[in-house]
């Protein structure tokens, strides 16, 4: 294992620890990025990926660490912000050992850094990682974890979504609005369902042909649509994107009908300069990290054994910090974005500071 620690070179732009794992026998080579550890023990999940080259996957995790530290800030968790990428191609390279030995390197961090699922890991995986670490997430209900977390991610972008609605047009509700959702994968299909119980009207797309065979049997007054091209251009008020990042670009953005955008995708601005063009257009946008962190609050819940009734509470109050932050940009006369990354370090500064209190 290779170590080591900088909080001021360029490459790891203020992160605390960036720890280089390797165990050759079973293939795994891996990066832990711990960006800050202000609020807590940083949490973060691992993603498995083919990186093209190391430098890559390093670019990528002290990306994905420094995110995570503005969104556990923003969701109110007593936890700073990492993340740990696993480069390799898992559908070649995916084995029980490999899973374990990088479950020790997560042990060896003694409780700095917490893991959980990304892209490319799954439940399953965390329960094998499990196996050799007590700081681990996002494992199955019968290992004592939280199972699913796109079941509180919907709800947190639905509860995002009741409050751009008010912003907007005055009351907390979609009844009687036009939501289009693009990506019917695990939190579009759970979206949907509140969006029909909350009284809106849904036209959806999905590339995936069962995605949409799902939605025609569960929710036969959803309008399909043949592609996200359609469905922006199509007469919604509120754009969900929930397939891949990058949903908002110098294309879509201008074509777009929706005044509001609220949706699960990561990474939905495919470059800074997309909020400008956003509010130029007056097309108000509820940052991604904002609404989509139900799923770090339900896994977050795991640490102190899970419980699915105060995990929704908790992911249930990104209503109130959604309103907060379109309320601060407002008065503050900054894109969303801009006022919900203040409101991050704001935390991250007044209660990290409250460490300096001694207590013995
Ligand atoms: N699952 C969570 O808890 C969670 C938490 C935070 C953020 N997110 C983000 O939310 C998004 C959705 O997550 P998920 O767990 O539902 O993933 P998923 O893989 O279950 O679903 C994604 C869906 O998008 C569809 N899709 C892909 N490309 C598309 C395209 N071009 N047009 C339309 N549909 C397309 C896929 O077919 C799939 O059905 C991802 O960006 C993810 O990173 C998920």
């Amino acid at each position: 294992m290779d170590v080591f620690a900088s909080t001021d070179g360029p490459e790891s732009d203020g992160h605390e620890q960036v720890v280089f794992c390797q165990d050759k026998q079973t293939g795994l080579k891996a990066i832990i990025a711990i960006y800050s550890t202000t609020l807590g023990p940083a949490l973060g999940g691992t993603r498995f990926y083919p990186y093209a080259t190391e430098a890559e996957a390093l670019h990528d995790v002290l990306d994905l660490s420094r995110g995570m530290a503005y969104k556990n800030a923003l969701a109110g968790l007593d936890l700073g912000g990492g993340k740990a990428v696993i480069w390799g191609d898992p559908e070649r390279i995916k084995t029980e050992p490999l899973l374990r030995a990088y479950g020790r390197f997560v042990e060896s961090l003694n409780g700095r850094y917490y893991t959980a699922c990304d892209v490319g890991t799954y439940v399953a995986d965390m329960d094998l990682v499990a196996r050799e670490t007590r700081f681990v997430t996002g494992r199955s209900v019968e290992h004592g974890g939280a199972g699913d977390s796109s079941v509180l991610t919907a709800w947190g972008v639905f509860q995002g979504m009741r409050a751009a609605a008010e912003h907007t047009w005055g009351s907390p509700t979609l009844a009687g609005r036009r939501v289009g959702v693009s990506g019917l994968g695990k939190v579009g299909k759970h979206l949907t369902g509140h969006l029909i119980d909350d009284g809106a009207s849904v036209v959806a797309t999905d590339v995936n042909s069962k995605a949409l065979s799902w939605v025609r049997q569960a929710y036969p007054q959803v309008d399909v649509v043949a592609d996200t091209q359609a469905l922006i251009t199509s007469d919604i008020d509120v754009y969900a994107p929930c397939a891949l990042g990058g949903a908002l670009d110098d294309d879509t953005v201008p074509a777009l009908r929706a005044s509001v955008v609220v949706g699960a995708a990561n990474n939905q601005l495919a470059h800074p300069g997309i909020e400008k063009l956003l509010a130029d257009r007056g097309v108000l946008y509820a940052p991604d990290y904002v609404v989509n962190a139900g799923g770090v609050i339900q896994v977050a819940d795991e640490i102190d054994g899970f419980n699915f009734e105060r995990a929704k509470l908790r992911a249930t109050r990104i209503f109130d910090t959604t309103r907060e932050i379109l309320r601060l940009a407002d008065a503050e006369g900054v894109p969303p974005a801009v006022a919900a990354d203040r409101l991050a370090e704001r935390r991250m500064a007044e209660v990290g500071r409250l460490r300096t209190i001694h207590l013995r």
